[in-house]
């Protein structure tokens, strides 16, 4: 058969197949006709069940997508009101903690003047044992004691050297000793220097060498500072050759030449 008649063919056959079935009666379909039909009506068919398989995955892909959401939403909203709490907790321990630290603030601030008033009696105190230490030194209390062969008075130590010599000398001598000739600060002091030292004659540190009249303590004390016992008369220069001092006879001071040979007192601190 050509391929003319084939088509030919084909064309009666669908048309006797529609004329069969608009008159309600069963199509031929024996034959190649029938057999294309009833292909095309099979792929229809796997086409349709697919679409519907698609759908029906699509619909389910839904499905999950919206429980999965739905799950996610909720756990959130499980987290948001965790949050909340925690906030809620966090502000009331922040409260807590706020009214701890103004109590030991008020706690700090109490014992702060406390502190203070503590200070101010210490330093109450302290002023009036500072008020009474010199009592307590005059008393001899605190004193080290002096070297042996030294005589004590209030916080002097004094020594009175055997050996004679020039003003120069005397110094020297006392200064090998960690001392200075004696130095005369008040009245008292003359008065017990006079009692160990009448009638002998001792050099005393004082001297006007340096600028004539203008007498000069060992030790650095200010002359003016200190009462003078000098003998009447004295310190009259004499020959314009005297300018040390030393204790007369009879205790009282007196300018003589420092090249003369005299005895010496020695005076160190005791403390
Ligand atoms: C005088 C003193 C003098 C002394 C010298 C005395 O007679 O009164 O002023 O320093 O002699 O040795
Ligand atoms: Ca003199």
């Amino acid at each position: 058969m050509s391929e003319q008649n084939l088509y030919e063919n084909s064309e009666y056959q669908l048309k006797e197949y529609k004329q069969r079935r608009t008159n309600g009666q069963k199509p031929v379909e024996d034959g190649a006709a029938g057999t294309s039909i009833a292909k095309k009506k099979k792929v229809q068919q796997i086409i349709f069940g697919l679409l519907v398989l698609s759908l029906l995955f699509s619909l389910l892909c839904l499905i999950i997508g919206t429980v999965k959401n739905s799950m996610i939403y909720s756990e959130m909203k499980e987290q948001q009101h965790k949050l909340m709490m925690e906030i809620s907790q966090f502000k009331s321990n922040d409260s807590a903690i706020y009214r701890e630290m103004k109590e030991l603030q008020d706690k700090l601030m109490m014992e702060i003047s406390q502190l203070k008033s503590n200070v101010s009696e210490v330093q109450r105190a302290q002023s009036i044992l500072a008020s009474k230490l010199p009592k307590l030194k005059m008393n001899n209390h605190f004193w080290t004691p002096c070297p042996k062969n030294w005589a004590r008075f209030n916080q002097s130590c004094y020594y009175f050297p055997s050996s004679s010599g020039n003003w120069h000398f005397a110094k020297q001598e006392c200064s090998m000793l960690g001392s200075h000739l004696l130095v005369i600060n008040n009245n008292a002091e003359q008065i017990f220097i006079k009692k160990l030292s009448v009638p002998k004659m001792y050099w005393i540190g004082l001297s006007d060498s340096a600028k004539e009249r203008h007498w000069q303590w060992e030790d650095g004390t200010e002359y003016d500072s200190t009462p003078h016992f000098w003998a009447s008369g004295e310190p009259n220069d004499a020959f314009n050759n005297e300018d040390c001092a030393h204790l007369d006879d009879k205790g009282q001071w007196n300018d003589i030449n420092c090249s003369t040979k005299l005895n010496w007192i020695c005076e160190k601190n005791s403390v």
